[in-house]
């Protein structure tokens, strides 16, 4: 991105940041090809969230990577934004497989941003804690990774749970089945005590669950077809191409997009309320099972319409769809 470019984003960065009725969030991510394309809707919608921080978590790869890989989106998409870099490990599994394979060692498959001097907090949960005791409004949390630093959020901070607006997080699955394991979807899987404990902490989750990504896996011929007229276009196509694809060879299986595009489009989906029961004992860690419960205390986005939704993600990707 041009130097011209960057500084128009930035002052339209600090811009929206002034908009009062913009939605505060805090993002925390573990980018990760699908977590990228998730950024990227989210830094096409700054007039109507005002981003205050960005934390790494460890993940998809470990967490210097995607660290580095969290400055280069700050450098790029959100100049200016305060970004932390957060937990090393899960809260109790003790080297719990990454997702390297699908992601590659870089984090972003082809792309190797390599070491960034974007400045960086040492501490994700003091700056989470930190933007929560400041806002005069509650925030809102957004998760595309595990949720290893939600939970020692709520565990060290309770008081601030109260300015927890809800969580928008691309976790777990409906059913027991899983994609890291034939039991587990890999935010999950990866941090299991750190899902279970935020799950009854008394914040309310809306969950993107596994199901949603394979039901809106996309052609990859259908991204060929995409036109490439800018850098943008092709960072999206070399990062779909990237991806070592476990689901259906033939499609991107994308994840993280569902939990942008439910808060800036929720017309494509239905939330219904649900309970969630997350599985901690060694052999099942990370397993779910989400049912529908008209009393249930959180909410999972299922689709209206499945096309529909799949080709808006992908023309947004192409930054085709106006919000
Ligand atoms: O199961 C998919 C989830 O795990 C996505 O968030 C992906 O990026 C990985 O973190
Ligand atoms: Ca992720």
């Amino acid at each position: 991105m041009s130097d011209v470019s960057k500084a128009k984003q930035y002052i339209k960065y600090l811009e929206n940041r002034d908009l009062p009725d913009a939605e505060p969030l805090i993002i925390d991510c573990d980018p990760g090809i699908d977590d990228a394309m998730a950024l990227l809707l989210l830094s096409d919608n700054l007039a109507k969230y005002d981003v205050k921080l960005i934390c790494s978590c460890a993940g998809n790869t470990p967490i210097d990577i995607t660290t580095q890989n969290m400055q280069f989106f700050a450098t790029n998409f959100f100049p200016g934004v305060r970004i932390a870099k957060g937990s090393r490990t899960a809260l109790v599994k003790v080297n719990p497989r990454n997702a390297d394979d699908v992601h590659g060692k870089s984090g972003m498959g082809a792309y190797e941003v390599g070491p960034q001097d974007y400045p960086v907090e040492p501490d994700a949960i003091v700056a989470m804690a930190d933007v929560l005791k400041n806002s005069e409004k509650p925030v809102t949390l957004v998760t595309l990774g595990p949720l290893t630093n939600v939970a020692k959020l709520v565990i060290l901070y309770p008081d601030l749970k109260d300015k927890i607006k809800e969580v928008y997080t691309m976790i777990g699955s409906m059913n027991g089945k899983g994609n890291i394991t034939s039991y587990a979807e890999f935010n999950s899987y990866y941090d299991p005590e750190a899902f279970d404990l935020v799950v009854k902490s008394g914040v309310k989750l809306v969950i993107n669950p596994m199901q949603l990504g394979n039901e809106t896996r996309i052609p990859k011929a259908a991204f060929e077809k995409m036109p490439t007229k800018n850098l943008r276009d092709n960072f999206v196509k070399v990062l779909a191409e990237s991806i070592n694809e476990t689901v259906d060879p033939t499609c991107v299986c994308i994840y993280d997009p569902n939990t942008i595009v439910g808060m800036v489009k929720p017309e494509l989906y239905d939330f219904v309320p649900c309970n969630i029961n997350v599985y901690t004992a060694p052999k099942v860690g990370g397993k779910t099972v989400i049912t529908e419960d008209p009393n249930g205390k959180h909410l999972v986005q299922k689709a209206k319409d499945i096309e529909k939704l799949k080709t808006f993600i992908l023309r947004a990707l192409f930054n085709k769809e106006q919000y």
